[in-house]
């Protein structure tokens, strides 16, 4: 079995590194780098850009494709659905748990300004959050901001404070935030700090790895090497390529293929 990932940037990772340890297989984590952020693209890019993506890794042999992105699920999920015959696994903004939790108390949402000001969040919010007040937040800097942590390790604290506080959530009191892009369980310790101690952060990581799981079934354990391979669109430095390694990647490749119009 082979599994593919797509996303703009290193937010996939954090959905990536829960599926891959509930289940063996092939992997290849194609990141999107030369069209980071998506979350200040228009629809019909995303797409053109994640047919262009999906098409690729099932040349590559992937007979399953995790969208671990919000921004693309949200805009051309359904749009790939119809073009091609292979299974797709979506990410949303966990807006059905945070309801749950909530009781109709409200709660945020944290995304990029494509997710949080789209329709089908909007969507999501009426169908399964009609009574709570819903403070929507979209910030490409907070994903800026993740990926400077995961490749360099850079303490962006006083980053994620900043802009938080300054954001409709500070003061708001909602003990709920949804992270409803896939960037921002990597920063969960930072957000944490610039809110109320006793927030609670949702993000779907788990439940799409239980997905995954489903839709492959039971696959018997044998002593094969997988293969984890990550392709970018845009070359990686050398700090980028050592990290890649630590986190389990042995074959490293560029695709340097712009989007067709
Ligand atoms: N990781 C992505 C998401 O979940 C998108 C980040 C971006 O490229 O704007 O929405």
């Amino acid at each position: 079995m082979r599994i593919g990932f797509i996303d703009s940037g290193v937010g996939g990772l954090s959905v990536y590194q829960q599926v891959q340890q509930q289940v063996p297989a092939d992997y290849i984590y194609l990141m999107d780098n030369k069209y980071l952020p998506y979350g200040e693209k228009s629809e019909s890019f995303i797409q053109q850009r994640l047919y262009q993506l999906s098409q690729h890794l099932i040349e590559l042999g992937a007979e399953l494709i995790v969208i671990a992105c919000n921004t693309a699920t949200t805009q051309a999920v359904e749009f790939l659905r119809q073009h091609f015959s292979i299974p797709f696994v979506g990410v949303v903004p966990a807006i059905k748990p945070a309801a749950a939790l909530s009781q109709g108390k409200g709660f945020a949402v944290l995304a990029t300004p494509a997710t949080a000001n789209g329709e089908y969040m909007a969507g999501l919010i009426r169908q399964f959050a009609p009574h709570d007040d819903v403070i929507k937040f979209g910030s490409s800097e907070l994903v800026r901001l993740a990926e400077d942590k995961v490749w360099y390790q850079q303490d962006v604290r006083q980053q994620v404070s900043d802009i938080l506080s300054v954001s409709p959530i500070a003061g708001h009191g909602c003990g709920i935030v949804v992270l409803g892009c896939t960037h921002f369980p990597f920063l969960a310790e930072e957000i944490k700090q610039a809110l109320p101690s006793a927030t609670v952060l949702l993000d779907t990581g788990e439940a799409i790895a239980r997905r995954v799981k489903q839709l492959v079934g039971l696959q018997s354990l044998t002593d094969k090497q997988y293969q984890h391979c990550f392709i970018s669109t845009r070359a990686l430095n050398e700090l980028q390529s050592d990290r890649l390694k630590k986190l389990g990647f042995d074959q490293q490749q560029c695709w340097p293929m712009p989007i067709l119009s």
